[in-house]
């Protein structure tokens, strides 16, 4: 039977290049975006697009609704909507609108492919997310999060990880690209993190925080290791491990 997978931020760049790839190996896509270019994409791989707002939890669940009412289930989702731009001023209507497609949209993606009975969900950080990026703090500490998001949050039955990716040549970095070019740069061809994303689905590890760069395999990334469950002389202000992630099914 056909894997069912779900990519938000489908319709352009990382998203549409997951989709392609899913659909190349049989898979039924979903490309769940605000970006209605998403329906090209859909029609060219066999999908199905679903206009939604990631900001928006009702969207998310209305998302995943429709990929199990076409394709019967959902195997795999691809948390990838995202923005940039929030400048170095923290403007707060920029932070607010950041920090819900990137944050908001992760915590209510996973929501929904959990509720939906999705067995792998990887999320779409960045280097910036492990490393600082002085252009865009306020991007910078949107993908910090959801590293530290998927880095902590353990669910039963689920695998949870993100992809890293450097530059890629998206539309995303359009007003940078020539920038970045002038000064050596390289950036990475979409599918390079398509491979990485189903490289780290196929692996059936957890928790997991892969680097994507041009030209090098995808790397696991490593942190220091501080376990704050056997520092900590009482658990009561967090879940304890056998709780954690079941409240979200
Ligand atoms: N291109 C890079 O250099 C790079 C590097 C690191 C991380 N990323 C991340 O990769 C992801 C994909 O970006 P990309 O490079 O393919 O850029 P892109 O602009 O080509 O694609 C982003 C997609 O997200 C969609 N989107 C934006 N807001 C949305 C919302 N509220 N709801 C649903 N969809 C929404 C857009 O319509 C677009 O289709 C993003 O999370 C981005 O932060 C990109």
């Amino acid at each position: 039977m056909a894997e069912v997978v779900l990519v938000t931020g489908g319709a352009s760049g990382i998203g549409a290049a997951v989709a392609r790839r899913f659909a190349g190996r049989g898979a039924q896509v979903v490309i769940a975006d605000v970006n209605p270019a998403g329906e090209q994409v859909a029609a060219e791989i066999g999908g199905l697009f679903v206009r939604t707002d990631v900001a928006r939890l009702a969207d998310n669940e209305a998302a995943v609704a429709a990929a199990r009412k076409a394709f019967g289930r959902l195997d795999i989702v691809h948390l990838n909507a995202g923005i940039g731009g929030g400048g170095t001023e923290l403007d707060l209507d920029l932070y607010r609108r950041i920090m819900a497609v990137n944050l908001d949209g992760t915590i209510f993606g996973i929501r929904a492919a959990v509720a939906s009975g999705a067995r792998a969900i990887v999320v779409t950080a960045s280097l910036a997310g492990v490393s600082p990026s002085q252009f865009d703090p306020v991007y910078s500490a949107s993908k910090h999060a959801i590293v530290g998001l998927v880095r902590s949050l353990e669910i039963p039955g689920v695998t949870l990880n993100t992809v890293c990716p450097g530059f890629i040549d998206t539309p995303i970095i359009a007003e940078a690209r020539d920038f970045l070019l002038e000064h050596g740069m390289a950036l990475a061809d979409p599918d390079e993190v398509a491979a990485a994303v189903e490289q780290v689905v196929r692996g059936g590890e957890t928790n997991q925080v892969w680097e994507v760069q041009a030209g090098r395999p995808p790397t696991l990334v490593q942190f220091p290791t501080i376990d704050l469950s056997r520092a900590e002389p009482s658990r009561n202000l967090h879940t304890t491990s056998a709780t954690a992630g079941e409240g979200l099914r």
